[in-house]
């Protein structure tokens, strides 16, 4: 095989009805449907791969630092190992590979950027191999790094259906509309505390379906909430989609704290903002935002252009936002051809040398 770079960029996502639960945790199968909003190549990642022969193994740099892909690996890396072997193993050859993503957005946001590396990358070695897969092969590669991961191989508005099959092949995304549906819907981030989260989303995931009681009346209430997601979304309906949106960030936080022990990712700055949303949609007389959490307490606020400037005064006076970042509707994963790869070719090393203790991946 010709050594030559591929580089691509994709982006992450925000969930409107969250993935929380898994019924497999080896290749990260949910137990609930889920529903998110592709986010712009601002809040995204950037990857080049190379295949040479000269390598003498797999390697991968995440933010300028070398990751262990093999023994003693944490889970994450080492699905990325075995999607690794899984797409040579698809193209018939067995050269070693170099990887080298970077963030684009503040590595300090406290922002998980696995669904965002895991995408791109799944993306970009299904077209670095020429393997033409369908995209509902790359994302079933991308959710076994990181099970958000499989929405971001799509822009737009993107639906992930559970599926009920053992081996997986049926829990793959598809696209709901695409990124021109409506162009002026927003995800203003609000960071509040960029510290790495005290759970990681993969334990958390374990912790809640073994041992909270509230949990196994959530599956109903988030398979509800991604049907009310897509006819709001359809409609362009912002009121229908705020109030589906708010309810089921609070609906998989209650199950967080229902664990044993409990996980708690909102803290006082979250609530902070969850109060302050709710001021000015009774103030306004209407829904002009809605806030989201993930497993992490920094807010994700959506709203619609028209609304901006009152979100950004809302966020402001809350006293407890550091910075906001934001972010629209997303066209997904593609292909940067004639831009500068992230590899140096002559030395088979990242291009950048940054300092390696910023922007790490969870
Ligand atoms: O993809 P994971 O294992 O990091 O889980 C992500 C879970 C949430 O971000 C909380 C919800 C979601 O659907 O993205």
């Amino acid at each position: 095989m010709e050594d030559r770079t591929y580089t691509a960029i994709g982006s992450s996502n925000i969930a409107f009805i969250k993935y929380w639960g898994r019924r497999d945790d080896k290749i990260n199968l949910p137990n609930n449907s889920s529903i998110s909003m592709t986010l712009d190549k601002n809040v995204g990642t950037k990857t080049s791969v190379l295949f040479s022969d000269k390598l003498e193994r797999d390697k991968l740099f995440i933010n300028g630092k070398e990751e262990n892909l093999g023994e003693g690996a944490n889970e994450k890396l080492r699905f990325i190992g075995e999607m690794l072997d899984h797409y040579k193993k698809a193209a018939g050859i067995n050269t070693k590979v170099l990887i080298v993503s970077e963030n684009n957005f503040p590595s300090d946001s406290g922002l998980a950027s696995s669904a965002s590396g895991g995408a791109t990358l799944a993306f970009l070695l299904a077209n670095a191999l020429d393997l033409k897969m369908h995209p509902r092969e790359i994302s079933i590669m991308a959710r076994r790094i990181s099970g958000s991961a499989c929405r971001s191989v799509y822009g737009g508005i993107v639906k992930w259906n559970a599926g009920s099959k053992h081996d997986g092949s049926d829990s793959f995304a598809e696209q709901v509309v695409d990124h021109k549906h409506w162009p002026d819907l927003m995800d203003m981030i609000a960071i509040v505390d960029p510290s790495k989260k005290k759970v990681s989303s993969s334990a958390g995931h374990t912790v809640t379906v073994r041992t909270s009681t509230l949990y196994k009346a959530r599956l109903q209430v988030a398979e509800e909430g991604v049907k009310k997601v897509v006819e709001a979304v359809k409609d362009r309906d912002f009121h229908a989609l705020a109030e589906a949106v708010m309810r089921d960030s609070n609906n998989m936080h209650a199950t967080m704290i229902d664990s044993w022990p409990p996980i708690m990712y909102l803290n006082d700055a979250s609530r902070n903002i969850i109060y302050a949303v709710h001021e000015l949609n009774e103030s306004e007389g209407r829904y002009v935002a809605a806030y989201t959490f993930d497993a992490g307490s920094n807010a994700h606020i959506i709203t619609t252009s028209s609304n901006r400037g009152k979100v950004i005064k809302m966020l402001e006076e809350t006293g407890v936002v550091r910075s906001i970042i934001e972010s629209r509707m997303g066209a997904g994963p593609e292909m940067l051809e004639g831009e500068e790869s992230l590899i140096d070719q002559e030395s088979l090393a990242p291009r950048h040398n940054r300092n390696p203790e910023i922007g790490k991946n969870d």
